[in-house]
C-alpha cells in the first residue's frame, strides 16, 4: 500500500483564462502608503464595535467577476506584490468611521470568536468554523481588491506552512511600519527568520488528516471543533504569536486578525478544505459537506466593499469557484482509498506510577494494528470529544509514553480569547476531535504488558517540539479525556 502524499497541480481545477492575475493595477490613492506606527498599535475606539446584522443577501451567480486562482505568497510576481502591500496600506489608511477598516475588520473576527462582551457567538470550534472564515476572507477580499481598484483579478494570497516554513518574506521583510504586510507582535524566534516547529503544519499531517472521511472529524460538528482546527490552524496561530504578553496578535483570536498574515494563514486553511472535498468521488458521504439543513442554512453578516451590511449563508458559500469566483491549484495527496475503522477506548486512569490513560482494544484489534503498523501502513487514532480545561491556551504535544521513551503522536494548539473583559482566559472551550498518527507508537501503545500512555504536555521549546532539556520537567497541564476512540488502518 502506497501512502506517500505528492503535491502537484490538478489540471481539471485551471479553468481558461483564470490563471493569471493583472499585474500592475492602479491603486486608488497610491502613494498614500501610511507612515505612523499608530495604525499598528490602534485600538478600537470603544471597545468592540456593534456587530453587523441582517442586511442584503447574498445570491449565487450575482458575482460575474473571472475565476481567478488563488495563490502562494511565494508566487506572487513584483507586480502584485506591490499591489497587495498598496491595498493593505490603503486598508489601513481609511478614517475610522469607515466600515472597512483594518481595526473594524479585525473587530469583526474578534465579535465572531466571542472575545468582545457583545460577541454574538463564537464561529470557533464547530462546523461554523470552515464556512464562516470562508464568508469573511471573500468579503474581505473584495474590499481590498477594491481599494486596488481591480476587484476583478485581486486574489487572496495563502501562507502554504508546508511548503515555506518560515514566515513569508514579503509579511516580514523590511520589518517595518513602512511594510503595511507586517506586524510587530510576532514572536520574535520566527520574525528573526527562524523555522515553524517541525511537527507543525507539514505535508504529513495534511495526509494524516485527509484520512478522515467524515466531515465531522475533519471539521467539525455543531457542538465541537474538528481535528484540523487545533492542528495545524491552531499550532500555526500560537507559532506566530503568543497567548498572552507582547507577541499575541495572532496568539489571540480577539487581535489574530490585526496581522495581515492571519489572512494568508486562513486562505492556506480554506486550500486545504477545498483540496478535502476534492477528494470526494461518486455517491456517499466521504469527503463531503454536511447536508444537514442546520448547517447549510448557518448564514453570518458581514461589510461589503461597499461599506453595506451583507449575509451570506454556508450553502452559499460550498462551491468557491461559481460562487466566490476564485479556485485554487488543487493540492492532491493521495490517502488510501478505504478504511478500516477499529473500536478502541480511552482507558482512565489506574493507580501506580502510570496512571494512563492507554488504549484498550480486543485480540483481534491488536493483531490488525500491530500488522499495520509492521508494514508502515497509516495507524491513525480519532478521539472524539475531547474536553479540554477552561481558561487554558498555547501550544501543546501528545505523547505515547513508556518509561522514559516518548514517542510524539501530534499536536494541540489552543489559541486564548479575549478583547476587552474577556481578556481573563478564563473561558470555556468546545470540545475537540483530536486525529493522531499513532503508526510508530503503536507497537508500544498496545503491549499487553504495561503499554505506553498518551500524555499532553506543555510544549517547552518552540523549535523542537518534545524537546526536553536534562533535569528539565514537562509539564502536564492536563488529563486525555475523550467520549469516544476509534482506531483508523488503511485496508491492505
Ligand atoms: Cu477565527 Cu484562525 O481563527
Amino acid at each position: 500500500m502506497s501512502y506517500d502524499s505528492i503535491f502537484r497541480p490538478n489540471r481539471r481545477r485551471f479553468l481558461k483564462g483564470a490563471a493569471s492575475l493583472a499585474g500592475g493595477a492602479v491603486l486608488a490613492g497610491s502613494g498614500r502608503a501610511f507612515t505612523t506606527l499608530a495604525a499598528f498599535a490602534q485600538d478600537p475606539p470603544a471597545g468592540c464595535p456593534t456587530p453587523p446584522s441582517g442586511g442584503t443577501h447574498f445570491v449565487p451567480g450575482n458575482d460575474t467577476r473571472p475565476i481567478i486562482l488563488r495563490k502562494s505568497i511565494s508566487a506572487f510576481s513584483p507586480a502584485e506584490l506591490t499591489q497587495l502591500q498598496n491595498a493593505y496600506a490603503a486598508l489601513r489608511a481609511l478614517p475610522a468611521s469607515d466600515k472597512r477598516t483594518w481595526i473594524l475588520q479585525a473587530d469583526m473576527h474578534a465579535l465572531f470568536c466571542d472575545s468582545c462582551n457583545n460577541s454574538p457567538f463564537d464561529i470557533h470550534g464547530s462546523w461554523s468554523f470552515f464556512p464562516w472564515h470562508r464568508g469573511y476572507l471573500y468579503y474581505y477580499e473584495r474590499i481590498l481588491g477594491s481599494l486596488a481598484g481591480d476587484m476583478d483579478h485581486f486574489r487572496l494570497p495563502y501562507w502554504d506552512w508546508e511548503n515555506i516554513r518560515t514566515l513569508p518574506t514579503p509579511y516580514q521583510t523590511p520589518g517595518s511600519s513602512s511594510n503595511s504586510l507586517w506586524d510587530n507582535k510576532r514572536r520574535p524566534g520566527l520574525a528573526g527568520g527562524g523555522n515553524l516547529p517541525s511537527s507543525d503544519g507539514t505535508a504529513a499531517r495534511i495526509t494524516t488528516l485527509y484520512g478522515l472521511t467524515d466531515f465531522a472529524s475533519f471539521g467539525g460538528d455543531a457542538f465541537s471543533g474538528g481535528s484540523l482546527e487545533s492542528d495545524p490552524h491552531g499550532t500555526i496561530h500560537v507559532d506566530v504569536g503568543q497567548f498572552g504578553g507582547a507577541q499575541l496578535d495572532m496568539g489571540n483570536l480577539g487581535y489574530a486578525a490585526r496581522d495581515p498574515l492571519f489572512f494568508a494563514h486562513h486562505c492556506n486553511i480554506d486550500k486545504l478544505w477545498s483540496g478535502w472535498n476534492d477528494l470526494a468521488s461518486g455517491s456517499g458521504t466521504h469527503y463531503k459537506n454536511p447536508t444537514d439543513p442546520a448547517f447549510l442554512n448557518l448564514r453570518w453578516s458581514f461589510y461589503d466593499e461597499n461599506q453595506q451590511v451583507v449575509s451570506i449563508s454556508a450553502a452559499d458559500m460550498l462551491n468557491h469557484s461559481t460562487n466566490l469566483r476564485y479556485t485554487y491549484k488543487s493540492l492532491i495527496i493521495r490517502v488510501p482509498p478505504i478504511w478500516l475503522l477499529l473500536e478502541c477506548e480511552l482507558i482512565c486512569c489506574l493507580p501506580g506510577p502510570d496512571p494512563g490513560p492507554w488504549l484498550k482494544v480486543s485480540e483481534q484489534v491488536r493483531e490488525t494494528v500491530i500488522q499495520s503498523a509492521r508494514a508502515n501502513s497509516p495507524v491513525v487514532l480519532v478521539l472524539h470529544g475531547v474536553s479540554l480545561p477552561p481558561g487554558v491556551s498555547g501550544n501543546f504535544d501528545v505523547f505515547a509514553t513508556r518509561g522514559e521513551r516518548r514517542i510524539h503522536v501530534g499536536s494541540v494548539g489552543i489559541i486564548a480569547h479575549g478583547l476587552e473583559q474577556k481578556e481573563q482566559h478564563s473561558k470555556s472551550h468546545k470540545p475537540i476531535t483530536l486525529t493522531l498518527d499513532i503508526t510508530q507508537a503503536a507497537p508500544e501503545l498496545f503491549l499487553r504488558d504495561k503499554p505506553a500512555t498518551l500524555h499532553v504536555f506543555r510544549r517547552i521549546d518552540e523549535q523542537r517540539p518534545g524537546f526536553v532539556a536534562k533535569g528539565q520537567k514537562l509539564e502536564e497541564v492536563f488529563q486525555l479525556k475523550a467520549e469516544k476512540a476509534e482506531i483508523r488502518v488503511a485496508k491492505r
